[in-house]
């Protein structure tokens, strides 16, 4: 039978918000964008939903597992940005520049 991959949750990871200097797991059912917010860092959220690009954050190190629609397939590729809200980490540790 098939196994249908799931698009939201996924493993939990580490957030490093490299200038605040602050690290947080994100959960599987949680996301980066309220896992920063638990942690005192505010950060600009709208539609939550991977379409506006309000969330768009700059990637310093990990690999980046999108699922937003605003980003093209090259800026997707290029990993230098992330949607916080909805996208999450391929890698163990994504560091971002909050
Ligand atoms: Fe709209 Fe993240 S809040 S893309």
């Amino acid at each position: 039978f098939f196994q249908v991959e799931v698009k939201k949750g996924g493993d939990s990871f580490t957030v490093v918000a490299q200038a605040s200097g602050k690290e947080v797991v994100v959960e599987a059912e949680d996301t980066i964008a309220n896992a920063l917010e638990r942690i005192g860092i505010r950060v600009q959220v709208s539609c939550e939903q991977g379409i506006c690009g309000t969330c768009l954050t700059n990637v310093l190190e990990g690999t980046p597992d999108h699922r937003d629609e605003y980003q093209t397939d090259e800026e997707k590729a290029a990993n230098e940005q992330i949607t916080i809200c909805c996208s999450r980490s391929l890698t163990p540790r994504l560091v971002l520049d909050l």
